[in-house]
């Protein structure tokens, strides 16, 4: 078994040449700690290895698990999180909302935010470790999803400015912030069916679908509630689905939001909303 052997099963499959490439890099620098590099200097894989190798490789390709879950970890903002099958594999369109808030609370002395949907808990982690005043409180109901959490703020050392605890929104919440941010789930569960196997299957439910029509249950949710926690002047944030920008900036306006911002993704899509409060 080469490094060849491994390729062509995936474009067996139908993948692309370069997303196999980097799908085995990935996997073997998780399990193994080697980089292409090492490859390069001449490295080669022991039987043993390439065998574990091969049976993730069977799982991914069989079953359509994600090779994130398989070796159980993802990278976030160019960080390495656990996650597990509790926990929504972070996706790079997140990482924009990460940038957005940073130049937001950039002339704020000691930010505090709340993070509604923890999930592995990349969003205050990260934020934590681009500004080092910033303190947070990230609330999840998945009490497995703040196990892992918890588990990446002691990985990144942030646990002592990123606290971590369950509650249904804003439930179990008794401070106010500086900033409000969310990635809730907002996939109307209508449009289950046209979702890749990948995120369908093996991404949790809770975190992905919204039960009502447009998906926007959440934003309603957390925007009718929001203001009391938020400081004066301070800031609300969501990462949005398609279609959703023009709707969740009504709910915004009509709960007396202003400075309205929205950011695209790399595909055009808007994906970021960020407004302040009056
Ligand atoms: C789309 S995921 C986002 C996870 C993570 N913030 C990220 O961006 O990768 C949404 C998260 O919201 C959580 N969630 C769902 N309903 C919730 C509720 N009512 N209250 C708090 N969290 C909730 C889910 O468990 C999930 O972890």
């Amino acid at each position: 078994m080469n490094g060849s052997f491994f390729i062509q099963q995936y474009l067996d499959k139908g993948f692309e040449l370069s997303d196999a490439q980097s799908e085995i890099d990935f996997a073997i620098e998780i399990l193994f700690g080697y980089s292409a590099k090492d490859f390069i200097l001449g490295k080669k894989l022991s039987e043993k290895e390439k065998n574990r190798l091969q049976e993730i490789i069977f799982e991914r390709l069989e079953k359509k698990c994600p090779i994130q879950q398989l070796v159980g970890n993802a990278y976030f903002f160019g960080r390495k999180f656990y996650v597990t099958k509790d926990t929504l594999i972070p996706r790079p369109e997140t990482e924009i909302l990460i940038v957005e808030i940073l130049k937001h609370i950039k002339n704020i002395d000691t930010p505090k935010i709340l993070d509604i949907g923890s999930g592995t808990g990349c969003i205050p982690i990260t934020l934590a470790l681009e500004n080092k005043n910033l303190l947070a409180d990230s609330v999840d109901i998945s009490e497995k999803a703040i196990e892992v959490a918890k588990k990446n703020s002691n990985l990144h050392k942030v646990e002592n400015r990123v606290n971590f605890f369950k509650s249904d929104l804003f439930k179990n919440v008794n401070d106010s912030y500086n900033l409000i941010v969310s990635n809730p789930p907002y996939i109307p569960i209508k449009d289950k069916n046209t979702l890749q196997t990948e995120v369908k299957d093996f991404d949790p439910a809770l975190a992905l679908f919204a039960y009502d029509e447009q998906g926007i249950e959440f934003y309603e949710r957390i925007i009718n509630s929001a203001s009391k926690y938020i400081e004066k002047n301070g800031f609300i944030c969501f990462e949005i689905g398609i279609n959703q920008s023009t709707i969740v900036t009504k709910l915004l306006y009509n709960n007396n939001f202003k400075n309205i911002e929205i950011t695209k993704d790399l595909n055009n899509i808007d994906r970021v909303i960020i407004a302040q409060k009056t």
